[in-house]
This record gives C-alpha cells, sequence and structure tokens, in this order.
C-alpha cells in the first residue's frame, strides 16, 4: 500500500526507503521553513536513513488550497498548513485561532496548542483523511498597509488579503475594510500591482516575502495569531511499519520543541530586518489606540460563535483567563 502513498527509493542495504514529501508556502528562513528542515534531520536521523524526508517551500509543489487536496489525495504526505485554511475543509473549529485577541502572548496560546484542547482539535481531522500531530508557533500579526495605520478607521475602505477564513474576514469588515482572500504566494505581486492596499501576517513572513518593499506602513497590532498544524496523509502514516512511526513521533515532539523555541526569536530578527531596511515605517500604536482596535474587533468572537462553537470559545477562555479588556 505505501507503494501508492509514499514514493519508494532504496537505502544503502537495499531496505526500501520511505519519502515524505513535505510541502509548505513560506521562505526556508522562517519559523515554519526552519522547522520543516529540522524535522527533515530529526526524522533520517532517528529512522537512521529508511525515511528520507524532502522538503518543498515557497510553494513550488502547491499553493494554499491545492496543498490540502494534494495531501489528501496522497500526492504529498506532510503539510504545516496556517491554522486559518482548515475552513474551506469543512473544520471551522481551527478558525478560533483567527479569533482577534484571544491570545495575549504565547504562554496563553500553548496552554491550547500543548493541551487538551489542541489534542480534541487535531482529532476532528481524522474525518477527512487526515491526521493532526502538532501545533507549530508563528506569531502575532501586524497590519501593514499603503497608508499609515494607527487606528482601524485607518483601514476603512482598503483591499485587506487575508487567509481563507470566515473570522478573518469578519474582522476586516469590523474595521471597514475589505476582504480580499488571497493564495499567500499572490500576496507580494498583488500588492505590487496595487491590486490590494495591504495585508496582516507576523512579520517574519513580510520580511521574507518581500512585502516590505512594497508596503511603506507597518502597524505592530499584535492583533491576532498565526500558526500551523503539522499533518499527515492518514493511511500513509497508518501503513507506516510501528517502529518507523514512533520515530517519526519523536521527531515532531523535538521538532515542535524547536519550532516554538525559534518562533518568537525569528519574528524579532525580521523586525529589526525589515528597520534596517528603512523601507518600511514600523509604528507601535500606544495604549489608547491600542483599545481602540480591542474595542473595533473583539465582537467578532460573538458574531462568529456559532460558527465556531460557543462551547469551544468558552473552553479557550476558561483554559487561558481571557479577559476583553
Ligand atoms: C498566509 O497565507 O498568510 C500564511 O498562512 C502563510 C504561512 O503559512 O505562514
Amino acid at each position: 500500500m505505501l507503494l501508492c502513498l509514499g514514493s519508494l527509493g532504496a537505502t544503502a542495504w537495499g531496505q526500501p526507503q520511505i519519502i515524505i514529501k513535505f510541502s509548505h508556502v513560506v521562505a526556508p528562513d522562517t519559523p515554519k521553513g526552519k522547522a520543516a528542515e529540522y524535522f527533515k534531520w530529526r526524522a533520517e536521523t532517528l529512522t537512521r536513513g529508511r525515511v528520507r524526508v524532502d522538503v518543498y517551500p515557497n510553494s513550488q509543489l502547491y499553493k494554499d488550497k491545492e496543498e490540502l487536496e494534494a495531501l489528501q489525495l496522497g500526492a504529498v504526505q506532510m503539510l504545516a498548513p496556517s491554522l486559518a485554511k482548515f475552513g474551506p475543509l469543512g473544520i471551522r473549529e481551527f478558525e478560533v485561532f483567527d479569533l482577534p485577541y484571544i491570545f495575549d502572548n504565547y504562554d496563553m496560546l500553548h496552554r491550547i496548542t500543548q493541551g487538551s484542547v489542541g489534542r480534541e482539535l487535531l482529532d476532528k481531522l481524522d474525518a477527512k483523511g487526515i491526521k493532526g500531530l502538532a501545533f507549530w508557533d508563528n506569531g502575532f500579526k501586524s497590519f501593514s498597509a499603503n497608508t499609515p495605520i494607527h487606528l482601524p478607521g485607518d483601514l476603512k475602505g482598503k483591499r485587506l488579503r487575508i487567509q481563507s477564513s470566515k473570522v478573518l474576514d469578519e474582522e476586516i469588515r469590523a474595521l471597514g475594510g475589505r476582504p480580499q482572500v488571497m493564495p499567500f504566494s499572490e500576496v507580494y505581486p498583488a500588492l505590487k500591482a496595487g491590486v490590494i492596499d495591504g495585508t496582516e501576517n507576523p512579520v517574519s513572513n513580510f520580511y521574507t516575502q518581500k512585502m516590505y518593499l512594497v508596503q511603506p506602513y507597518l502597524s505592530l497590532t499584535d492583533h491576532g495569531y498565526l500558526g500551523y498544524a503539522v499533518i499527515v496523509n492518514k493511511r500513509f502514516w497508518d501503513e507506516l511499519p510501528a517502529d518507523v512511526r514512533s520515530a517519526l513521533e519523536q521527531a515532531v515532539r523535538d521538532s515542535t520543541l524547536y519550532a516554538n523555541r525559534i518562533a518568537k526569536e525569528e519574528n524579532d530578527r525580521a523586525l529589526e530586518a525589515v528597520r534596517r531596511s528603512g523601507k518600511t515605517h514600523i509604528y507601535q500604536p500606544n495604549a489608547r489606540e491600542r483599545a481602540a482596535f480591542k474595542q473595533a474587533l473583539i465582537p467578532v468572537h460573538a458574531r462568529m460563535a456559532a460558527r465556531i462553537g460557543p462551547d469551544l470559545i468558552r473552553a479557550i477562555y476558561r483554559e487561558t483567563g481571557f479577559k476583553a479588556n
């Protein structure tokens, strides 16, 4: 069965080699890009070469939506899509991570992603032929645009690119903006051509996709979280020899620790690089401006509760001690 799912090569001593194609959309020099390479190293070491991991970054193989379809079909074995991209698959609960300001910091977030709520969310993927293995961090998003962003009203009427999440769509509407769903690989050209006015992302993506060259204003709003679910084709995973699977589980655990250790420093480094470039004005909203963004965006939680599930939102509030102010 493995023959039709993963590709097979041969190890030096003639054993069939299991090849995992790991596709993703970001640059190699990002939290996810580095964690994917780390996973490759751990997986190949721990299986003593029985597994080979081929990492394809930067949407080289597939764009956002296509990569999920490719995984389900078995054309690739492993992905780490952002949590905002599971809605179109019918798993709306993942959009809870897109609720503005639901996590103030990584500690609050890890209570969910590294705890039982996170495990239950990953298990929901089984029904789609996908095995959810782990959550990897990126970080907190900032808005960028072609004009300064100090207050919510500054984004009024702007065409802002978002990922394929209904919560993000509602977030932009709450600011009076015009949400435009677009694959990640198309954001830079669209900004450059002026097809869109702005976007949101953690700074590591803003820097490595060169958005800073075509977006003169970046506001450190930290208004939402962007992270990843590490997923595999379930049939491929279930049919692996047990010893190989447990070595890969260990490789995932090691890579998760690594990913979550480097995410913040990668974003801090990217911010420094943007600052040094002198191409983008970086603005830090003050307390009053931050309160205005919160006031505009927190109502999105209630508006999206029926879609995501009010019990899940309540469970997260309880676990993290979320406070609206
Ligand atoms: C985006 O599409 O903005 C992000 O999901 C890209 C990524 O994977 O970090």
